[in-house]
């Protein structure tokens, strides 16, 4: 009997692609090009399987010119690049890789709320610049991070993880707003506190954005909501492009209507707005919150399982549109 063929959009693992081709034809693309859509199309034509990562986008056209896709087994927690509803219509099994990165995420996120607080890219640049020439009593300073109030919009696991970091190790006050609210046995340990939009941002020192991308969640954070906030406080961006408008808030920064942001992703990513370059109050990398080597190949491990379950009968771990396996 033939197998499977699959396609691996992006470079990976090479003991990943080994555990693929154990079960599939693969077609790997270990020199990393980034496909456009008319390609990764013809790349797919007569593959069971994808292995792809955010940069890929499945949509209606792409399943409609694919007959042959069953699965689509994205390396990413976040599954923007999947149009959902459009798999489930095709019959097109779409799984993620959640779980496995929440506290390397968790770390990443409140490292880069620290760093943005307490200016370490800043003073390091002017470091570099050779500008360093003697001590003064203000140089650089930030705000604290102990002890203040950390505001935490999308409570999933990520954030969870985070308001773990901020409430046990720094003795900080969590406020957060959700879609809905955490069960009090889950809220108990944090001395987490439910609250609207509007307080989250009046009251946030630190604002720390974790909430998936959806068209609701487009430009969460835009002019308006930039002025309700402290002119003091940070607001840190580790969830997606697309929900911070990073032109307005490029101008708060420069206006320093709020003190400073850290941000991991962009709209339109890898590009990146012009003026957020421009700007010294704001601390910039580059999509790399799940980014350690161990994170980075248990992603990659359990979009493989998901892709070998999906395609020998077995049980993919971790569905999107698991509705679909109860219909098989
Ligand atoms: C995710 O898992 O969604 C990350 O953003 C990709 O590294």
């Amino acid at each position: 009997m033939s197998r499977p063929a699959v396609l691996v959009a992006r470079a990976v693992f090479p003991e990943v692609l080994a555990q693929l081709a154990q079960h599939f034809d693969v077609e790997s693309n270990q020199a990393d090009t980034i496909f456009s859509k008319p390609e990764l199309i013809q790349r797919l034509q007569g593959k069971a399987g994808a292995f792809t990562t955010g940069s890929e986008r499945i949509d209606a056209d792409v399943l409609a010119a694919c007959p042959q896709l069953r699965v689509v087994a994205n390396m990413a927690v976040g599954y923007n690049n999947f149009d959902i509803p459009a798999c489930t219509a095709a019959g097109v099994l779409a799984t993620n890789t959640p779980d496995v990165l929440t506290e390397t995420t968790a770390d990443f996120g409140f490292a880069l709320m620290m760093a943005t607080a307490r200016r370490m890219a800043e003073s390091e640049h002017f470091l570099r610049r050779g500008e360093w020439t003697r001590w003064s009593y203000d140089m650089f300073a930030g705000s604290d991070v102990h002890g203040s109030t950390l505001g935490i919009l999308g409570m999933g696991r990520i954030g969870q993880a985070i308001a773990r970091r901020g409430a046990l190790g720094f003795g900080m006050k969590v406020f957060y707003h959700n879609r809905s609210r955490l069960q009090t046995e889950q809220e108990a340990p944090l001395g987490a506190r439910y609250v609207d939009k509007a307080t989250l941002l009046s009251e946030a020192d630190h604002l720390v954005l974790v909430l998936p991308y959806s068209a609701s969640a487009h430009h969460a954070i835009g002019a308006a909501e930039l002025a309700q906030m402290k002119p003091t406080a940070t607001l840190t961006n580790i969830a997606r492009g697309g929900i911070v408008d990073d032109a307005a808030l490029a101008v708060a920064l420069r206006e320093r209507r709020i003190a400073a942001a850290g941000l991991d992703v962009f709209e339109g990513e890898p590009a990146v707005h012009p003026d957020l370059l421009t700007v010294p109050n704001v601390v910039l990398t580059p999509h790399i919150a799940s980014s350690t080597l161990a994170t980075r190949r248990a992603m990659a491990d359990l979009a493989a399982q998901n892709l070998i379950a999906a395609l020998t009968g077995g049980v993919p771990p971790t569905p999107i549109n698991g509705e679909l396996l109860k219909r098989a």
